[in-house]
């Protein structure tokens, strides 16, 4: 029996089918564990069932002599040292797959929520702003018909592309993928939204600065539902106060949570949403089931079903 530690509570079954084989820690509370509590509880771990607010890094892994597995709930695993956990021989898994569609629905969402001014309109409604049927009042930007740029083409991209062609839109994307693939550039100047699906690594690290956004259309609306440093806060606020876009919506901030006085709040024509890309109850299910099949073959030291890495 291995000793496993669960940074969060996962109400689903799966998290039953690891009790029953291994010895589980599940951290008791809503926030997570500071870095410090992950570290102490994860020390005498075998097993590693993490999350994408949980910084697994090289002394962590350093820290933890009897880790052989970590699985990350989420399909993002910038979180995690894959070189640290490699070298050390631990397998790491993630969660692709189950969380696209929803993913995709919600990167769709926010795409029509901001070009149509959702809401501000349903604001309006609230506030008792809503006079009378104006001609020219929330007046959005047309999405049937438009030019989408995807910048990152994997399987969530080309989800999100799927939807685009029942609106009959232009799709440009960026990446490997089916297509022909443009530069970020031309991605950049010709579309009328811009959709980012690629990971976090160093090379798009604020891909998306004051130069990439200079070059979208002043009508353009960007859409982040992949991470948040892949957008420089910044920039974005400048370019939504000067014009320079028409408009943002993002599902990932940097940091999460963004605290309610952030600058990036002040912006026009911004929506926020917690970073809720995959939250349906059958996502969040299904990627609990690929967790925990990942920790369980790991903790046998058999491959991962879904594993990111090549443990040395
Ligand atoms: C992921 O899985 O990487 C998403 O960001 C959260 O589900």
């Amino acid at each position: 029996m291995a000793r496993c530690f669960v940074t969060r509570r996962l109400p689903f079954p799966a998290l039953d089918r690891l009790s029953a084989r291994h010895e589980v820690d599940v951290w008791p509370e809503r926030l997570p564990p500071s870095y410090d509590e992950l570290v102490a509880r994860a020390e005498p771990a075998d097993g590693l069932l993490t999350l994408l607010t949980d910084r697994v890094d090289g002394a962590l892994i350093e820290h933890c002599p009897r880790l052989r597995a970590i699985s990350n709930y989420a399909v993002g695993y910038d979180n995690v040292d894959l070189d640290a956990a490699s070298a050390r021989g631990i397998a790491v898994g993630n969660t692709p797959d189950v969380l696209t569609d929803a993913t995709a629905d919600l990167t769709f969402a926010l795409l029509l929520a901001a070009a149509r001014k959702l809401p501000e309109a349903a604001a309006a409604v609230r506030d008792g702003d809503w006079l009378t049927w104006e001609p020219a009042q929330y007046l959005g930007a047309a999405v049937f018909g438009a030019t989408l740029g995807i910048v990152g083409f994997g399987r969530i991209g080309q989800a999100v592309a799927r939807r685009a062609s029942g609106f009959e839109m232009d799709v440009v994307h960026t990446g490997s993928g089916p297509g022909s693939a443009e530069t970020l550039e031309t991605v950049l100047e010709r579309s009328d939204f811009v959709s980012l699906h690629c990971p976090l690594t160093p090379d798009t690290y604020h891909l998306i600065d004051d130069a990439a956004l200079s070059r979208m259309k002043p009508s353009a609306i960007l859409i982040n539902t992949a991470r948040g440093p892949i957008v420089d806060h910044d920039a974005l606020r400048r370019a939504l106060i000067s014009g320079q876009i028409a408009g943002a919506a993002l599902d990932v901030t940097d940091p999460e949570p963004l605290p309610p006085e952030d600058p990036l709040l002040g912006a026009p024509n911004l929506i926020v949403v917690p970073h809720i890309g995959s939250a349906t109850q059958a996502a969040r299910e299904r990627m609990a089931d690929l967790a925990v099949d990942n920790l369980l073959a790991g903790l046998d030291g058999q491959p991962m079903p879904h594993q990111v890495n090549t443990a040395r």
